[in-house]
């Protein structure tokens, strides 16, 4: 019968994170390669769930999911970014950012419309553009201060730019947009009549006192912006997939439209729970930054202390670091041959990437993991220095 898959979704096989999660299966390496944390988040937000699911909170939520957890979004963006957001027109609940992203590229493109990411991107970009039969225009930000290049941003603008999406606090760079860099992406985007799609889940994972600028606070941008987060990088939850995403209500309906065909509803239990988590006082949101911006600091010295050059992330559980000082010319190879050499898994910043040739040497490391874990990722990757 031949190869069944769609011609759109070839080029999609089984992800990086699959092969590199089994190497460390395999190989007893330790995986720094997925990014999600190895402890739970708050005891409050777990005993919420649980209370939900033992008090019969077990069948479909409201299709734009329950009241309690959109009054909270709306809250938590009136209360950090001095956003105004509707929680019954403008708020849609949905299974992640994962969900929320594919909602407004499938509910916002025609096929052939253009959309405008930069590069390195988070990989489920490339492959929900292509199921909405969109065209991937890409700006690359380059290592080590991975700057937007304005010149490559506005080559990839054209009539055909339906929207542009963006991610910031960025994965897998750890960069955090600057207001100059924000300005000019909207100054675009106005000019073009795009929209902007703003991922924006590690949102409170951001160190050194750097600030995250919500793109939907920059002047005249609310009517264009469609911001998304997710619960599962504030609260140390990724399991649980609620996620969510906020804007003008005619956008909102769009997505809508097409979400409650995607999953209908999910996570019913862990929705209230959220509602209770985005509601903690500050010292939980500033928690769990100065305990990540610790394990960055940490495993930023060891990458060095190994002889690789190393970008020091603001923000993120990510950190990227340069492998060709250690004699290497592929980032690929070096990550499959890295379990053998020192027992760490890392992945490669090439399979983020349309140009290859940028990312060639640039392997993406989590330090989202507990200290007596990075402490030994940190021990074997010293190994490196004495080849
Ligand atoms: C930039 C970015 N967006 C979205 C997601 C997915 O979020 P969720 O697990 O809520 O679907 C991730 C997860 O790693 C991410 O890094």
């Amino acid at each position: 019968m031949g190869n069944p898959l769609v011609a759109r979704m070839r080029g999609f096989g089984t992800t990086i994170f699959a092969e590199m999660s089994e190497l460390a299966l395999s190989t007893g390496a330790i995986n720094l390669g997925q990014g999600f944390p190895d402890t739970d988040g708050p005891q409050v937000m777990l005993d919420a769930a649980i209370e939900a699911i033992s008090s019969g909170r077990n069948q479909y939520p409201p299709g734009i999911g329950v009241p309690e957890l959109r009054i909270a979004i709306a809250e938590h963006q009136q209360r950090f970014y001095g956003l105004r957001v509707d929680p019954d027109r403008e708020v849609l609940v949905t299974a992640g950012a994962t969900e929320a992203i594919a909602a407004v590229i499938l509910g916002l493109c025609e096929p052939g419309d253009e959309v405008v990411t930069f590069e390195p991107y988070y990989d489920s970009y490339a492959a929900t553009i292509a199921l909405a039969g969109g065209v991937r225009r890409t700006s690359v930000l380059r290592f080590p201060d991975f700057a937007v290049d304005e010149a490559s941003l506005r080559a990839a603008f054209s009539p055909r730019t339906r929207l542009i999406l963006l991610n910031t606090p960025h994965n897998p760079t750890g960069k955090v947009f600057s207001r100059a860099e924000l300005d000019l992406i909207c100054s675009l985007a106005r000019e073009h009549d795009a929209w902007v799609v703003t991922d924006e889940v590690y949102e409170h994972l951001v160190f050194d006192g750097s600030a995250h600028i919500p793109v939907a606070t920059v002047p005249g941008m609310a009517e264009r912006t469609i911001t998304i987060s997710s619960a599962g990088k504030t609260f140390s939850a990724t399991g649980w997939k609620v996620g969510w995403l906020h804007g003008p209500a005619e956008a909102v309906a769009a997505a809508r439209t097409v979400k409650q065909f995607l999953t209908y509803v999910a996570s019913g239990p862990f929705q209230p729970a959220v509602a209770l988590a985005l509601g903690l006082g500050d010292d939980t949101y500033r928690a769990v930054a100065s305990s990540l911006q610790a394990k960055r600091d940490l495993l930023c010295e060891g990458l060095t202390a190994a002889g690789m050059t190393v970008a020091r992330p603001a923000a993120t559980y990510f950190v990227i670091a340069d492998a060709a000082p250690l004699g290497a010319n592929d980032g690929l190879d070096f990550c499959r041959r890295l379990p053998a050499l020192c027992g760490v898994v890392a992945v490669p910043v090439s399979v983020f990437c349309d140009d290859q040739e940028a990312a060639r040497t640039l392997v993406r490391f989590a330090f989202c993991k507990r200290d007596e874990v990075l402490n030994e990722a940190v021990r074997r990757l010293g190994s490196l220095a004495a080849r």
